[in-house]
């Protein structure tokens, strides 16, 4: 016999089960009705998108780009010629410079005899730019062909630049468009931003979203590889700093609602393109000068990121980190009193914040304010909301230049922390469990039920008879306020029995009558 097998969910993934789901439509549903009270509207985006989307907006050297992205090809039949590709790209940065052409250039012959035989067969369709690569291509190899074998040092040189070119062709070839599962939905809403036209809307245009987002993420307490987030966005129209307090004043509002108690906003301002850059290269410098007192990783962001440094949570970086030029201190002046009104604002809201010069957040698009919210009970992943303004990203989506400002929520170390803190509302107790004994019963049993549900109460009708002691044992487990006790006696007479399931007490009533009695 087949050995059973045990499906577990996937690494990072969690099924979520009642009672637990209950606080999850709480929350949402709080959600839902404090930002209709700010004036936003929901918007239901797409699972996944083109991995393109993701790459410009987020940063394609961001960690959420580079390394944790659920991305694959939208025709399965090219997964080969992927596979291919790679190889080709891999062996010429790894041998190319020993010298073992031939074998590279077999590769890419078969690879455009396999990009041609799957065409023929139907299974790829080869667009214009894929026809205009492989010709360049074939190209390239003809004239390497033509080169004669020898050694002469123009010759070889020509031939390591065709090599060269060849290279950077196959890396950028494209058999198939590649999607990606959302790791975040900024990016989604500007994209239907600009897709439906929203900027011909009154402005600014307020959206909410909820919903699952996919980054392979190494999972511990409050870091999944599936995780949900509820989030807003505020596109178009000016970027006026009552905005800004405005969003942060929205998430702390749906806290206090929640009961959750020790949130903690941090804010910054990152400053914009104008004083950005040379903030960035005056840390870069500083960072230089102490390099060898930071780890690998700090070590590598001077170069690729400085800003990330500000970021690092090791312990031995921490003095070198103190002493670092702050970015306060170098905002231009439309960023600085931008920042001071934001703050100005925050304060008329009542909102408590904590300035933190390090705040600069993992994602590209960010500009002037950002913004972070702890809440306790999470251990090491306490971020339990990131957000900022983000003017210029509908732009570089190919849309007219926009303000943007937004947040999002992880909603699981929301509910996490929510619990932690005894937070989670009772779930809803069942009201009814209908327990009837005997043929005759069952049409009266449905129809008690069908009246009860009707008038909103939450009832359990067994599918078949018990004995009564089973019964109220099970409505007991169930914890249920109430059974209805239907035998044939009761049937007869038309006066049903009512049991209190916490003191034992029974009453009888009528039908009419005992609706009546339960809504009370
Ligand atoms: P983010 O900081 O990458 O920002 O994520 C926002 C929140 O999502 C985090 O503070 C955290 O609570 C939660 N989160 C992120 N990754 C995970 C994970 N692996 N497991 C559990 N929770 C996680 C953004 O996503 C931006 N789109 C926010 C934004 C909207 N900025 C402007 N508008």
């Amino acid at each position: 016999m087949a050995e059973k097998q045990r499906f577990q969910a996937i690494k990072g993934t969690r099924d979520l089960l009642p009672p637990e789901t209950a606080l999850w439509n709480h929350v949402e549903r709080t959600a839902n009705e404090i930002f209709s009270t700010f004036g936003f509207g929901e918007i239901r985006l797409p699972i996944f998108e083109p991995t393109e989307l993701f790459a410009r907006s987020i940063g394609a050297d961001t960690d959420v780009v580079s390394k944790e992205m659920y991305t694959f090809v939208e025709n399965p039949g090219v997964s080969s010629l992927e596979e291919l590709r790679h190889i080709a790209v891999q062996m010429y940065a790894l041998h190319i410079k020993d010298g073992f052409p031939d074998f590279f250039l077999a590769l890419i012959r078969s690879l455009i005899h396999l990009v041609q035989s799957k065409s023929q067969v139907r299974e790829l369709e080869i667009g214009s730019q894929l026809q205009s690569d492989l010709e360049r291509m074939q190209l390239i190899l003809n004239e390497y062909e033509k080169l004669s074998s020898s050694e002469e040092l123009h010759e070889k040189e020509k031939k390591s630049k065709l090599l060269s070119d060849l290279a950077i062709k196959i890396q950028l070839l494209r058999f198939s468009d590649r999607v990606s599962l959302r790791p975040e939905a900024t990016a989604s809403v500007c994209r239907a931003y600009i897709q439906h036209g929203m900027h011909s809307l009154p402005q600014p245009v307020k959206l909410y979203y909820t919903g699952p987002m996919f980054r392979r993420e190494r999972p511990q307490k409050g870091r999944y590889r599936q995780f949900y987030q509820i989030g807003a966005e505020v596109l178009g129209g000016t970027d006026a700093p009552a905005i800004d307090a405005e969003v942060i004043e929205m998430v702390m509002t749906f806290f206090a609602r929640l009961g959750l108690e020790g949130a903690k906003l941090d804010i910054n301002s990152i400053g914009c393109r104008e004083c950005r850059p040379a903030y960035v290269e005056l840390l870069r410098a500083e960072l230089v000068k102490v390099k060898d007192q930071l780890q690998p990783d700090s070590q590598r962001r001077i170069e690729t990121n400085p800003l990330r440094v500000l970021d690092s949570k090791l312990e031995s970086e921490q003095p070198v980190i103190e002493k670092l030029p702050r970015i306060a201190e170098h905002l231009c002046s439309a960023c600085a009193a931008h920042y001071a009104s934001v703050k100005h604002n925050l304060v008329l809201r009542n909102v408590a914040y904590h300035e933190n010069w390090r705040l600069v957040r993992g994602l590209d698009y960010y500009m002037r304010t950002t913004f972070e919210i702890t809440a306790p009970g999470l251990g090491s992943q306490n971020a339990v909301c990131g957000g900022g303004r983000y003017d210029g990203l509908i732009e570089i989506l190919g849309g007219l230049p926009t303000k943007g400002i937004g947040f999002a929520i992880g909603e699981d170390r929301l509910i996490l922390s929510l619990q932690e803190a005894g937070k989670a509302p009772a779930p809803r107790r069942l009201d009814v469990y209908v327990a009837w004994m005997g043929e005759k019963t069952y049409d009266t049993a449905v129809r008690a039920a069908r009246a009860l549900r009707g008038a909103g109460f939450a009832v359990e009708l067994p599918a078949s008879a018990q004995k009564f002691g089973k019964a109220l044992g099970h409505a007991d487990k169930l914890g249920a306020r109430y059974a209805l006790i239907l035998g044939d006696d009761e049937v007869a007479s038309g006066q049903w029995t009512l049991k209190t399931l916490s003191d034992g007490s029974q009453s009888k009533f009528t039908e009419p009558d005992l609706l009546a009695h339960l809504k009370l």
